[in-house]
This record gives structure tokens, C-alpha cells and sequence, in this order.
């Protein structure tokens, strides 16, 4: 067999997904037995106590497939955001859907475009579909250069990302932006608003994520409850659209793509409103002592809104190594020169502290 021509050319440049170190691999090189994972922006905390709850009690009822049509999940997110049942889709984690997004719409005929750096998975979904992706680089706050994105879009452009907290620098899109930009796209153009990292935000100036919705303009908008909601584990999140979108993803995607036990917690942790406060509260001042502690070292870093922090270090491959032996997994990033750092639990926010504070000590960084 000729393997190499085997597959679809797409397939050729694509670089799979690289998963974080496994605990057994981390333990070996960090020469502590105190761990600190913040490299995945997972949520320092268990699901929802009703989440869990409900998802203990659904365990029984494996033995059956679950609800290919996710209609009691779709009932409660209808009720939380008054939009009809047949605008809303749910996917395998929001990953799922941004995939039979780019796979419904584009071809190699086709572009797309989106910021850099931005999701990881927007530049693999130009890329398994074989769409022409415009990158436009953020504006230098690390924000969504919305301004750049309407420059870059051509007759040929199908689909628009928009990810407001940027992951990985986590700077926002304001109202006032975000109004310009919808007012001006053309109608041609789908555009997609991830907002995994919505809940987390606190700033009044940051964009309504429904403000343009109406079940008919080319908008869609992508939540996920694997972020603040602690369900990164059983993958789920959805996305509010106009019907013609929700038909075509319900044709290319799996009949049962959502399990049982995700559509179950992501159900209980729908209108949890005190608890999901609390974490944002938390996260907020977790996030504030760990801003504090770089400017007290004088490391620059983009002002984030999300649950973690881009923070550039001069080399970011050897503080990333260096950190890793003191028990802190963080995410380098090859482009700008960053570090981008989870925030989590008030133990994680002082290790990270006291790590960087003996690197800087010891001139390590
Ligand atoms: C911007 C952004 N969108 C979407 C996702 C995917 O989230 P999910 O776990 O719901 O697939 C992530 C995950 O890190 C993300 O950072």
C-alpha cells in the first residue's frame, strides 16, 4: 500500500491535537510530587454539586442510548435563552461544533477567516476542509482585530471566527466594536462567536453575545460547559442558530454525538446562577493575585477576562521546562513569546506565585 497517497491531501500538513503530559510523564520530570496543572483552561473545581448529582443518577440507565435528539438539554437552554428549540444545537464539546460548522460550509474553493493566535482549531478546520484561511494578527492588546477581519473577507469567504475572551491571550471584543463589525459584514458571510469563556467575563464593556441575535442574519453563537461549568470531561457545549445551519449540522453530525451523562450535567447546571458567581468571583481574584505577583516581577502580560492569563517571559520554551520541574504545567506558545497560564484554585494561584518568584530569584527567567 502507498500510504502516502493514500489519504486525502488535507490530511498532509495537518498536526494532530498534542495532548498535555500524562501525570506518570509529569511526575518523572517534575522533582516535586506537588502538581499543578494549568495548561488546558479546565476549571480548578468539580461539576455543579446538581450536576453531579444528577449525573451519579443517570449511571443505571447506560445500558441504553442516550437522547440522539438532546431534547430535554435543548428545552432548558430554550427557557434559559427564549430562542425556538429548532435554533439550538448541541455538540460533543463546542470543538464538535466549530468541525460540522467549517464541514458544512467550506471547500477547497472556499476561505475562511479568523484571528492569530487564536483556537487552535479554527486553523485545523481550514485545513481538514482545505478552505484558504486569512490569519489576521490581533490588535496589540490581544484583542479580535474585527477591523482587519471585515479587510480580509472576499466573495469567497464562507465563515468568520470571532472569540471574545480570545483564547490564548484572553482580551475581550467590546459592544461598540462588536456593533460596528456586525453592522458592516456582508450577508454572505457566517459568522461564528465562540464564547467558551463568556461566564467568566465581569467587564460591562464586553460584547452581548445575543445583542445581533435574531434566528435569521447569518450569526451563530457557541457556548461551552466545559469551562466554568466543570464538564470538559463528558464534552459538551451548544450553539444558537438559524434553522437552515441547525439542518445541515443535524445532517452531517452523529445520531447520538452527546452522551447521556454530558446532556444530564449540562442540564442541572443550566440557570445555577449563586454558583456560577462564585466562580467567576473566584476566578476574578484568583486572577488579580496573579497579575499582581507579574508586576511586582515586571512581566508584561495581556489584560484577560477569561480563566487564565498570557504572560510573556523572554524564553518561553526553557521558563515553560523550568516550571514543569517545579511542579507548574503551563501552555508556551511558539508565536509572541508567551506563557499562557491557567488560573486556578487559590493552592495553584500561590504555587504558580512562589514558582516564578524562585526562577526570578535564581535568574532563571
Ligand atoms: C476558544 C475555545 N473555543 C472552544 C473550545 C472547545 O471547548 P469544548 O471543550 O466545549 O470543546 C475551547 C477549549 O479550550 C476554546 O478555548
Amino acid at each position: 500500500m502507498d500510504w502516502n497517497n493514500f489519504f486525502r491531501s488535507e490530511l498532509g500538513p495537518v498536526q494532530p491535537y498534542q495532548p498535555g503530559l500524562r501525570e506518570e510523564q509529569i511526575r518523572e520530570i517534575a522533582k516535586t510530587p506537588a502538581i499543578h496543572k494549568l495548561s488546558s483552561n479546565e476549571s480548578p473545581y468539580p461539576p455543579f454539586p446538581a450536576a453531579l448529582e444528577a449525573m451519579q443518577n443517570c449511571l443505571v440507565n447506560l445500558n441504553e442510548y442516550c437522547d440522539g435528539s438532546c431534547y430535554d438539554l435543548k428545552q432548558g437552554l430554550m427557557r434559559e435563552y427564549q430562542v425556538p428549540f429548532e435554533q439550538i444545537m448541541v455538540g460533543n464539546g463546542t470543538n464538535e461544533l466549530l468541525m460540522l460548522l467549517a464541514e458544512a460550509c467550506l471547500t477547497p474553493q472556499s476561505r475562511i477567516a479568523y484571528c492569530w493566535p487564536s483556537f487552535i482549531v479554527y486553523r485545523l478546520a481550514a485545513q481538514l476542509t482545505g478552505a484558504a484561511a486569512d490569519e489576521v494578527p490581533l490588535k496589540a492588546d490581544g484583542s479580535y482585530n474585527l477591523d482587519g477581519l471585515l479587510a480580509a473577507i472576499t466573495p469567497e469567504t464562507k465563515i468568520v471566527f470571532v472569540n471574545s475572551p480570545n483564547n490564548p491571550t484572553g482580551a475581550i471584543v467590546s459592544q461598540v466594536e462588536f456593533e460596528r463589525f456586525m453592522t458592516a459584514v456582508p450577508e454572505h458571510v457566517l459568522v461564528v462567536l465562540d464564547m467558551a469563556y463568556n461566564e467568566y467575563v465581569t467587564d460591562p464593556e464586553h460584547m452581548v453575545p445575543l445583542s445581533f441575535y435574531d434566528g435569521e442574519r447569518p450569526l451563530v453563537v457557541l457556548h461551552s460547559f466545559s469551562k466554568i461549568y466543570g464538564l470538559a470531561g463528558v464534552r459538551v457545549g451548544y450553539g444558537l442558530a438559524p434553522e437552515p445551519v441547525i439542518k445541515a449540522i443535524d445532517k452531517l453530525r452523529e445520531p447520538f454525538n452527546v452522551n447521556t451523562v454530558a446532556q444530564v450535567g449540562a442540564l442541572a447546571s443550566i440557570g445555577q446562577k449563586e454558583e456560577l458567581e462564585r466562580r467567576c468571583a473566584e476566578n476574578e481574584t484568583q486572577r488579580a493575585q496573579l497579575c499582581a505577583a507579574f508586576d511586582r516581577l515586571g512581566l508584561k502580560y495581556y489584560e484577560s477576562q477569561a480563566n487564565f492569563v498570557w504572560v510573556f517571559v523572554p524564553e518561553s520554551d526553557k521558563t515553560f521546562e523550568r516550571l514543569l520541574e517545579l511542579g507548574i504545567i503551563v501552555r508556551p506558545f511558539a508565536v509572541g513569546g508567551g506563557l499562557r497560564v491557567t488560573v486556578g484554585s487559590r493552592e495553584n494561584t500561590r504555587a504558580t506565585i512562589e514558582a516564578f518568584e524562585k526562577l526570578f530569584a535564581e535568574e532563571r527567567i
